[in-house]
Protein backbone atom coordinates (compact mmCIF):
# COMPACT_ATOMS: atom_id res chain seq x y z
CA UNK A 1 0.00 0.00 0.00
CA UNK A 2 1.18 3.25 -1.00
CA UNK A 3 1.80 5.29 3.14
CA UNK A 4 3.22 8.66 3.83
CA UNK A 5 4.73 9.81 7.22
CA UNK A 6 4.94 13.42 8.19
CA UNK A 7 7.30 13.92 10.78
CA UNK A 8 10.52 12.08 10.89
CA UNK A 9 11.30 11.88 15.06
CA UNK A 10 11.12 8.51 16.98
CA UNK A 11 7.18 7.78 16.22
CA UNK A 12 7.69 8.65 12.82
CA UNK A 13 11.13 6.67 11.79
CA UNK A 14 9.98 3.74 13.30
CA UNK A 15 6.69 3.11 12.14
CA UNK A 16 7.74 4.08 8.12
CA UNK A 17 10.87 1.77 8.61
CA UNK A 18 8.57 -1.03 10.09
CA UNK A 19 5.71 -0.67 7.33
CA UNK A 20 8.06 -0.59 4.45
CA UNK A 21 9.79 -3.83 6.11
CA UNK A 22 6.76 -5.99 5.70
CA UNK A 23 6.27 -4.38 1.85
CA UNK A 24 4.32 -0.88 1.96
CA UNK A 25 5.58 1.56 -0.32
CA UNK A 26 6.93 4.54 2.77
CA UNK A 27 7.03 7.74 1.81
CA UNK A 28 8.81 10.07 4.91
CA UNK A 29 8.47 13.72 4.83
CA UNK A 30 10.30 16.48 7.11
CA UNK A 31 10.85 19.98 7.31
CA UNK A 32 14.59 19.26 8.36
CA UNK A 33 16.40 19.57 5.26
CA UNK A 34 19.75 18.34 7.29
CA UNK A 35 17.71 15.30 8.93
CA UNK A 36 17.13 14.07 5.11
CA UNK A 37 19.90 14.29 3.71
CA UNK A 38 21.66 12.17 6.70
CA UNK A 39 18.51 9.49 6.27
CA UNK A 40 19.53 9.48 2.86
CA UNK A 41 23.33 8.74 3.83
CA UNK A 42 22.32 5.91 6.03
CA UNK A 43 22.53 8.33 9.57
CA UNK A 44 19.71 7.38 12.12
CA UNK A 45 19.33 10.49 14.20
CA UNK A 46 18.16 8.42 17.16
CA UNK A 47 19.70 5.54 18.63
CA UNK A 48 17.76 2.64 18.89
CA UNK A 49 18.31 -1.26 18.71
CA UNK A 50 17.70 -2.74 14.99
CA UNK A 51 16.36 0.56 13.77
CA UNK A 52 19.44 1.47 11.75
CA UNK A 53 20.12 -1.71 9.24
CA UNK A 54 15.98 -1.65 8.97
CA UNK A 55 16.04 1.78 7.67
CA UNK A 56 18.97 1.31 5.32
CA UNK A 57 18.12 -1.86 3.71
CA UNK A 58 14.48 -0.77 3.21
CA UNK A 59 15.93 2.68 1.67
CA UNK A 60 18.20 0.76 -0.77
CA UNK A 61 15.27 -1.51 -1.16
CA UNK A 62 13.47 1.66 -3.04
CA UNK A 63 10.33 1.00 -0.35
CA UNK A 64 11.26 3.89 1.93
CA UNK A 65 12.42 7.04 0.69
CA UNK A 66 13.01 10.79 2.74
CA UNK A 67 11.80 13.95 1.48
CA UNK A 68 11.03 17.65 1.98
CA UNK A 69 8.71 17.92 -0.68
CA UNK A 70 5.37 17.81 1.33
CA UNK A 71 3.42 18.34 -1.99
CA UNK A 72 4.91 14.46 -4.06
CA UNK A 73 4.58 13.34 -0.31
CA UNK A 74 0.93 14.58 -0.20
CA UNK A 75 0.21 12.92 -3.62
CA UNK A 76 2.13 9.33 -2.79
CA UNK A 77 0.19 8.20 0.05
CA UNK A 78 -3.53 6.69 0.29
CA UNK A 79 -2.70 6.66 3.75
CA UNK A 80 -0.95 9.70 5.55
CA UNK A 81 0.10 9.50 9.04
CA UNK A 82 0.59 12.68 11.41
CA UNK A 83 3.89 12.02 13.18
CA UNK A 84 4.96 14.84 14.60
CA UNK A 85 6.05 16.23 17.74
CA UNK A 86 3.26 17.80 20.50
CA UNK A 87 5.99 19.20 22.66
CA UNK A 88 4.48 20.84 26.24
CA UNK A 89 3.44 24.48 25.37
CA UNK A 90 4.25 27.08 28.65
CA UNK A 91 1.22 25.41 31.00
CA UNK A 92 2.41 21.54 30.01
CA UNK A 93 -0.77 21.04 27.35
CA UNK A 94 -0.03 19.70 24.00
CA UNK A 95 1.24 22.17 21.56
CA UNK A 96 -0.85 21.25 18.40
CA UNK A 97 0.28 23.55 16.04
CA UNK A 98 2.69 21.05 14.10
CA UNK A 99 -0.42 18.14 13.87
CA UNK A 100 -2.63 21.38 12.82
CA UNK A 101 0.10 22.46 9.76
CA UNK A 102 0.42 18.85 8.83
CA UNK A 103 -3.20 18.71 8.15
CA UNK A 104 -3.71 22.06 6.15
CA UNK A 105 -0.40 21.21 3.73
CA UNK A 106 -2.36 17.58 3.31
CA UNK A 107 -5.57 19.44 2.20
CA UNK A 108 -3.76 21.97 0.18
CA UNK A 109 -2.34 19.20 -1.83
CA UNK A 110 -4.70 16.30 -1.96
CA UNK A 111 -6.71 15.68 -5.03
CA UNK A 112 -7.89 12.26 -4.42
CA UNK A 113 -9.45 10.96 -1.08
CA UNK A 114 -7.12 10.45 1.71
CA UNK A 115 -6.92 8.45 5.38
CA UNK A 116 -5.14 11.04 7.76
CA UNK A 117 -4.20 8.88 10.00
CA UNK A 118 -3.05 10.47 13.59
CA UNK A 119 0.02 9.05 15.31
CA UNK A 120 0.92 11.55 17.50
CA UNK A 121 -0.08 11.73 21.19
CA UNK A 122 -2.91 14.09 21.27
CA UNK A 123 -5.33 15.54 23.42
CA UNK A 124 -8.87 14.42 23.24
CA UNK A 125 -11.05 16.37 20.39
CA UNK A 126 -7.43 16.43 17.79
CA UNK A 127 -9.06 14.67 15.43
CA UNK A 128 -11.92 17.04 15.35
CA UNK A 129 -9.31 19.94 15.36
CA UNK A 130 -7.53 18.14 12.43
CA UNK A 131 -10.57 17.37 10.68
CA UNK A 132 -12.11 21.00 11.00
CA UNK A 133 -8.72 22.23 9.80
CA UNK A 134 -8.97 19.86 6.58
CA UNK A 135 -12.37 20.59 5.63
CA UNK A 136 -11.45 24.68 5.76
CA UNK A 137 -8.45 24.57 3.84
CA UNK A 138 -10.36 22.11 1.25
CA UNK A 139 -13.49 24.97 1.43
CA UNK A 140 -11.20 28.02 1.16
CA UNK A 141 -9.67 26.16 -2.33
CA UNK A 142 -13.06 25.10 -3.64
CA UNK A 143 -12.19 21.84 -3.52
CA UNK A 144 -14.79 18.92 -3.16
CA UNK A 145 -12.23 15.85 -2.08
CA UNK A 146 -13.24 13.26 1.04
CA UNK A 147 -10.90 12.35 3.70
CA UNK A 148 -11.20 10.13 6.67
CA UNK A 149 -9.33 10.76 10.28
CA UNK A 150 -8.40 7.94 12.24
CA UNK A 151 -6.74 8.21 15.70
CA UNK A 152 -4.06 5.42 15.97
CA UNK A 153 -1.75 6.17 18.97
CA UNK A 154 1.53 4.32 19.21
CA UNK A 155 2.87 2.46 21.93
CA UNK A 156 6.56 1.70 21.51
CA UNK A 157 9.14 1.96 24.09
CA UNK A 158 12.42 3.62 23.64
CA UNK A 159 14.83 1.27 23.31
CA UNK A 160 12.60 -1.62 22.14
CA UNK A 161 10.44 0.56 19.66
CA UNK A 162 11.15 -1.84 16.67
CA UNK A 163 10.23 -5.11 18.09
CA UNK A 164 7.27 -3.48 19.89
CA UNK A 165 6.35 -2.27 16.15
CA UNK A 166 6.96 -5.04 14.40
CA UNK A 167 5.06 -7.24 17.31
CA UNK A 168 2.27 -4.86 18.81
CA UNK A 169 0.10 -5.85 21.90
CA UNK A 170 -2.25 -4.01 20.34
CA UNK A 171 -3.18 -1.89 17.70
CA UNK A 172 -5.75 0.78 18.63
CA UNK A 173 -8.13 2.43 15.78
CA UNK A 174 -10.37 4.81 16.16
CA UNK A 175 -12.19 5.08 13.16
CA UNK A 176 -16.05 6.69 11.92
CA UNK A 177 -15.92 4.64 8.99
CA UNK A 178 -16.11 1.51 7.34
CA UNK A 179 -13.63 2.09 4.34
CA UNK A 180 -11.25 3.88 6.87
CA UNK A 181 -11.31 0.24 9.22
CA UNK A 182 -11.17 -2.01 6.07
CA UNK A 183 -7.81 -0.11 4.84
CA UNK A 184 -6.02 0.03 8.17
CA UNK A 185 -6.97 -3.30 9.04
CA UNK A 186 -4.98 -4.34 5.57
CA UNK A 187 -2.00 -1.85 6.10
CA UNK A 188 -1.52 -3.73 10.02
CA UNK A 189 -2.83 -7.36 8.94
CA UNK A 190 1.35 -8.09 8.16
CA UNK A 191 1.64 -7.64 12.40
CA UNK A 192 -1.61 -8.73 13.22
CA UNK A 193 -1.88 -12.82 13.12
CA UNK A 194 -2.35 -15.21 15.56
CA UNK A 195 -4.91 -13.07 17.26
CA UNK A 196 -6.85 -10.17 16.17
CA UNK A 197 -4.96 -7.46 17.85
CA UNK A 198 -6.93 -5.20 16.25
CA UNK A 199 -9.27 -3.02 18.77
CA UNK A 200 -11.95 -0.38 17.55
CA UNK A 201 -13.42 2.46 18.97
CA UNK A 202 -14.82 5.83 18.88
CA UNK A 203 -12.05 8.29 17.71
CA UNK A 204 -12.23 10.61 21.15
CA UNK A 205 -12.16 7.01 22.96
CA UNK A 206 -8.60 6.02 21.17
CA UNK A 207 -7.18 9.57 21.81
CA UNK A 208 -7.72 9.08 25.54
CA UNK A 209 -6.63 5.15 25.87
CA UNK A 210 -3.19 6.31 25.07
CA UNK A 211 -3.03 9.08 27.71
CA UNK A 212 -4.93 6.39 29.91
CA UNK A 213 -2.14 3.45 29.06
CA UNK A 214 0.99 5.92 30.06
CA UNK A 215 -0.62 7.60 33.03
CA UNK A 216 -1.43 4.15 34.40
CA UNK A 217 2.30 3.01 33.89
CA UNK A 218 3.15 6.60 35.73
CA UNK A 219 0.47 6.36 38.07
CA UNK A 220 2.38 2.49 38.72
CA UNK A 221 5.79 3.83 39.36
CA UNK A 222 4.85 6.96 41.66
CA UNK A 223 3.09 4.85 43.88
CA UNK A 224 6.12 2.12 44.15
CA UNK A 225 8.39 5.10 44.65
CA UNK A 226 5.61 6.61 47.53
CA UNK A 227 5.63 2.96 49.36
CA UNK A 228 9.84 2.81 48.72
CA UNK A 229 9.70 6.10 50.75
CA UNK A 230 7.61 4.44 53.57
CA UNK A 231 9.85 1.39 53.50
CA UNK A 232 12.67 3.40 54.45
CA UNK A 233 10.79 5.26 57.11
CA UNK A 234 8.98 2.03 58.86
CA UNK A 235 12.17 0.46 58.45
CA UNK A 236 10.80 -2.23 55.93
CA UNK A 237 12.59 -3.10 52.31
CA UNK A 238 11.13 -2.41 49.12
CA UNK A 239 12.31 -4.91 47.46
CA UNK A 240 10.39 -7.87 49.72
CA UNK A 241 7.28 -5.83 49.51
CA UNK A 242 7.67 -4.90 45.18
CA UNK A 243 8.16 -9.11 45.03
CA UNK A 244 5.44 -10.04 47.77
CA UNK A 245 2.55 -7.70 45.98
CA UNK A 246 4.22 -8.25 42.32
CA UNK A 247 2.63 -12.04 42.57
CA UNK A 248 -0.96 -10.78 42.79
CA UNK A 249 -1.98 -11.16 39.05
CA UNK A 250 -4.53 -8.22 39.62
CA UNK A 251 -1.23 -6.05 40.48
CA UNK A 252 1.61 -7.70 38.50
CA UNK A 253 5.79 -7.44 38.21
CA UNK A 254 5.91 -4.97 35.48
CA UNK A 255 6.43 -1.35 36.04
CA UNK A 256 6.71 -1.53 39.93
CA UNK A 257 10.29 -0.75 40.36
CA UNK A 258 10.95 2.00 42.46
CA UNK A 259 13.90 3.81 41.94
CA UNK A 260 15.21 7.75 41.17
CA UNK A 261 12.01 8.62 38.93
CA UNK A 262 10.12 8.50 35.44
CA UNK A 263 12.05 10.34 32.86
CA UNK A 264 11.83 10.26 29.06
CA UNK A 265 9.50 11.83 26.04
CA UNK A 266 6.40 10.57 27.32
CA UNK A 267 5.52 10.01 30.91
CA UNK A 268 5.99 13.08 32.18
CA UNK A 269 4.62 14.93 28.96
CA UNK A 270 1.57 13.23 28.89
CA UNK A 271 0.81 13.35 32.75
CA UNK A 272 1.02 16.91 32.64
CA UNK A 273 -0.80 17.04 29.47
CA UNK A 274 -4.03 15.13 30.85
CA UNK A 275 -3.63 17.21 33.78
CA UNK A 276 -4.19 20.17 31.68
CA UNK A 277 -6.97 18.75 29.81
CA UNK A 278 -9.02 17.84 32.60
CA UNK A 279 -8.48 21.37 33.98
CA UNK A 280 -10.27 22.84 31.01
CA UNK A 281 -13.08 20.39 30.94
CA UNK A 282 -13.45 21.54 34.56
CA UNK A 283 -12.09 18.73 36.06
CA UNK A 284 -8.87 18.24 38.98
CA UNK A 285 -7.28 15.09 38.19
CA UNK A 286 -5.69 14.94 41.87
CA UNK A 287 -4.42 11.24 41.24
CA UNK A 288 -2.06 12.32 38.20
CA UNK A 289 -1.38 15.61 39.81
CA UNK A 290 0.14 13.05 42.58
CA UNK A 291 1.67 11.23 40.19
CA UNK A 292 3.57 13.96 39.03
CA UNK A 293 4.60 15.45 42.57
CA UNK A 294 5.54 12.72 43.36
CA UNK A 295 8.15 11.68 40.70
CA UNK A 296 9.19 15.51 40.84
CA UNK A 297 10.29 14.44 44.48
CA UNK A 298 11.79 11.19 43.43
CA UNK A 299 14.16 12.56 41.41
CA UNK A 300 15.66 14.59 43.90
CA UNK A 301 16.05 11.68 46.08
CA UNK A 302 19.49 11.08 45.14
CA UNK A 303 20.57 14.09 45.96
CA UNK A 304 18.67 14.54 49.64
CA UNK A 305 20.82 10.94 50.65
CA UNK A 306 23.97 12.61 49.61
CA UNK A 307 23.66 16.02 51.22
CA UNK A 308 22.31 13.23 54.52
CA UNK A 309 25.42 11.56 54.14
CA UNK A 310 28.01 14.30 53.89
CA UNK A 311 26.13 16.37 56.26
CA UNK A 312 24.79 19.27 53.31
CA UNK A 313 28.31 19.84 52.18
CA UNK A 314 30.02 18.55 49.22
CA UNK A 315 31.72 21.30 47.85
CA UNK A 316 35.13 20.26 46.26
CA UNK A 317 33.90 16.66 46.04
CA UNK A 318 34.23 14.78 42.87
CA UNK A 319 31.24 11.90 41.81
CA UNK A 320 31.37 8.93 39.44
CA UNK A 321 28.26 9.16 37.91
CA UNK A 322 27.04 5.89 36.26
CA UNK A 323 23.76 6.12 33.66
CA UNK A 324 22.92 9.85 32.05
CA UNK A 325 20.07 8.17 29.76
CA UNK A 326 16.29 8.35 31.10
CA UNK A 327 16.35 4.45 30.92
CA UNK A 328 18.79 1.84 29.27
CA UNK A 329 19.45 1.08 25.41
CA UNK A 330 18.59 4.92 24.58
CA UNK A 331 20.25 7.70 24.42
CA UNK A 332 17.39 9.88 25.01
CA UNK A 333 18.16 12.36 28.12
CA UNK A 334 14.98 14.03 28.26
CA UNK A 335 13.44 14.80 31.43
CA UNK A 336 16.45 11.67 32.66
CA UNK A 337 16.85 11.60 36.33
CA UNK A 338 20.86 12.23 36.02
CA UNK A 339 19.99 16.13 35.02
CA UNK A 340 18.62 16.70 37.87
CA UNK A 341 20.82 15.16 40.04
CA UNK A 342 23.76 16.69 38.28
CA UNK A 343 22.56 20.03 37.97
CA UNK A 344 22.12 19.96 42.08
CA UNK A 345 25.32 18.65 42.51
CA UNK A 346 26.72 21.64 40.49
CA UNK A 347 25.07 24.21 42.45
CA UNK A 348 25.83 22.66 45.92
CA UNK A 349 29.74 23.32 44.55
CA UNK A 350 30.20 19.40 43.31
CA UNK A 351 32.37 17.84 39.97
CA UNK A 352 30.51 15.12 38.25
CA UNK A 353 32.46 12.74 36.01
CA UNK A 354 30.55 10.54 34.60
CA UNK A 355 29.89 7.64 32.13
CA UNK A 356 26.97 6.02 30.24
CA UNK A 357 27.29 3.86 26.87
CA UNK A 358 25.18 5.89 24.44
CA UNK A 359 24.20 9.22 26.16
CA UNK A 360 27.70 10.67 26.00
CA UNK A 361 27.29 13.01 22.95
CA UNK A 362 23.77 14.39 24.26
CA UNK A 363 25.29 14.99 27.12
CA UNK A 364 28.24 16.97 25.83
CA UNK A 365 24.87 18.65 23.39
CA UNK A 366 23.24 19.99 26.29
CA UNK A 367 25.77 20.91 28.99
CA UNK A 368 28.49 21.88 26.08
CA UNK A 369 31.92 22.24 27.82
CA UNK A 370 32.35 22.96 31.74
CA UNK A 371 34.69 22.42 34.28
CA UNK A 372 32.42 20.88 37.02
CA UNK A 373 31.38 18.30 34.53
CA UNK A 374 33.84 15.48 32.90
CA UNK A 375 32.53 13.09 30.48
CA UNK A 376 34.80 9.58 30.83
CA UNK A 377 35.27 6.62 28.71
CA UNK A 378 34.58 4.15 30.36
CA UNK A 379 32.63 3.23 33.92
CA UNK A 380 36.13 2.12 35.13
CA UNK A 381 37.56 5.49 34.32
CA UNK A 382 34.85 7.74 35.94
CA UNK A 383 35.68 6.19 39.07
CA UNK A 384 39.07 7.61 38.96
CA UNK A 385 40.01 10.04 41.94
CA UNK A 386 36.24 10.01 42.97
CA UNK A 387 35.02 10.61 46.02
CA UNK A 388 31.53 8.20 45.43
CA UNK A 389 29.79 6.39 43.31
CA UNK A 390 25.74 7.34 42.36
CA UNK A 391 23.77 5.08 39.50
CA UNK A 392 21.11 6.99 37.76
CA UNK A 393 20.37 4.19 34.87
CA UNK A 394 19.90 0.52 35.07
CA UNK A 395 22.38 -0.43 31.71
CA UNK A 396 23.31 -4.19 32.09
CA UNK A 397 27.16 -3.27 32.24
CA UNK A 398 26.57 -1.38 35.80
CA UNK A 399 24.50 -4.83 36.90
CA UNK A 400 28.06 -6.53 38.04
CA UNK A 401 30.96 -4.18 38.35
CA UNK A 402 34.31 -5.31 39.92
CA UNK A 403 33.29 -4.12 43.63
CA UNK A 404 36.95 -4.66 44.93
CA UNK A 405 37.97 -1.90 42.32
CA UNK A 406 34.77 0.36 42.63
CA UNK A 407 36.13 0.44 46.52
CA UNK A 408 39.93 0.60 45.42
CA UNK A 409 39.41 3.83 43.67
CA UNK A 410 36.64 5.84 45.47
CA UNK A 411 38.01 8.15 48.49
CA UNK A 412 34.73 7.35 50.04
CA UNK A 413 33.62 3.57 49.34
CA UNK A 414 30.05 4.36 48.93
CA UNK A 415 27.67 3.70 46.21
CA UNK A 416 24.03 5.80 46.62
CA UNK A 417 21.89 3.39 43.71
CA UNK A 418 18.97 5.15 42.38
CA UNK A 419 17.82 1.67 40.43
CA UNK A 420 18.09 -0.63 43.25
CA UNK A 421 20.51 -2.88 41.52
CA UNK A 422 22.25 -4.81 43.88
CA UNK A 423 22.05 -6.45 47.27
CA UNK A 424 22.72 -4.73 50.27
CA UNK A 425 24.13 -7.48 52.33
CA UNK A 426 26.35 -8.43 49.75
CA UNK A 427 27.69 -4.54 49.36
CA UNK A 428 28.29 -4.95 53.19
CA UNK A 429 30.31 -8.01 52.61
CA UNK A 430 32.34 -6.18 50.10
CA UNK A 431 32.75 -3.10 52.96
CA UNK A 432 30.75 -1.21 50.85
CA UNK A 433 28.82 1.26 52.13
CA UNK A 434 24.78 1.50 50.03
CA UNK A 435 21.68 3.64 49.44
CA UNK A 436 19.48 2.31 47.49
CA UNK A 437 15.77 3.47 47.19
CA UNK A 438 13.91 2.11 49.79
CA UNK A 439 15.94 -0.52 51.25
CA UNK A 440 16.71 1.13 54.68
CA UNK A 441 17.93 4.56 55.53
C1 LIG B 1 6.56 4.83 27.39
C2 LIG B 1 5.59 3.64 27.44
O1 LIG B 1 6.14 2.56 28.20
C3 LIG B 1 5.26 3.16 26.03
O2 LIG B 1 4.28 2.12 26.08
C4 LIG B 1 4.70 4.35 25.23
O3 LIG B 1 4.37 3.99 23.90
C5 LIG B 1 5.75 5.46 25.20
O4 LIG B 1 6.02 5.85 26.55
C6 LIG B 1 5.19 6.60 24.40
O5 LIG B 1 4.17 7.17 24.77
O6 LIG B 1 5.73 6.88 23.32
P1 LIG B 1 9.23 5.07 27.17
O7 LIG B 1 9.03 6.52 27.52
O8 LIG B 1 10.09 4.74 26.02
O9 LIG B 1 7.80 4.36 26.88
O10 LIG B 1 9.90 4.40 28.44
P2 LIG B 1 9.51 3.32 29.56
O11 LIG B 1 10.22 2.07 29.30
O12 LIG B 1 8.06 3.24 29.74
O13 LIG B 1 10.18 4.00 30.84
C7 LIG B 1 9.76 5.27 31.32
C8 LIG B 1 10.46 5.64 32.60
O14 LIG B 1 9.91 4.91 33.69
C9 LIG B 1 11.97 5.38 32.64
O15 LIG B 1 12.60 6.51 33.20
C10 LIG B 1 12.11 4.18 33.56
O16 LIG B 1 13.33 4.18 34.25
C11 LIG B 1 10.95 4.41 34.51
N1 LIG B 1 10.46 3.17 35.17
C12 LIG B 1 9.89 2.18 34.43
C13 LIG B 1 10.56 3.04 36.54
O17 LIG B 1 11.07 3.94 37.26
N2 LIG B 1 10.07 1.91 37.13
C14 LIG B 1 9.49 0.91 36.43
O18 LIG B 1 9.06 -0.09 37.04
C15 LIG B 1 9.41 1.05 35.03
Amino acid sequence: MKVTVFGIGYVGLVQAAVLAEVGHDVVCIDVDQAKVDNLKKGNIPIYEPGLTPLVTSNFEAGRLSFTTDAKAGVEHGDLIFIAVGTPPDEDGSADLKYVLTVAQTVAEYMQSHKIIINKSTVPVGTADKVKARVTETLNSASKSVTFDVVSNPEFLKEGAAVSDCMRPDRIILGVESDTAEDKLRELYSPFNRNHDKVITMDIRSAELTKYAANCMLATKISFMNEIANLAELFGADIEHVRHGIGSDPRIGYQFIYPGCGYGGSCFPKDVQALVRSANKVGYTARVLESVEAVNYQQKEKLFEYIMRHFNNDVKGKTVALWGLSFKPNTDDMREASSRVLMEKLWDAGATVQAYDPEAMEETQRIYGDRDDLRLMGTKESALNQADFLVICTEWQVFRAPDFELIKSKLSNPLIFDGRNLFEPKRMADYGLQYYAIGRGL
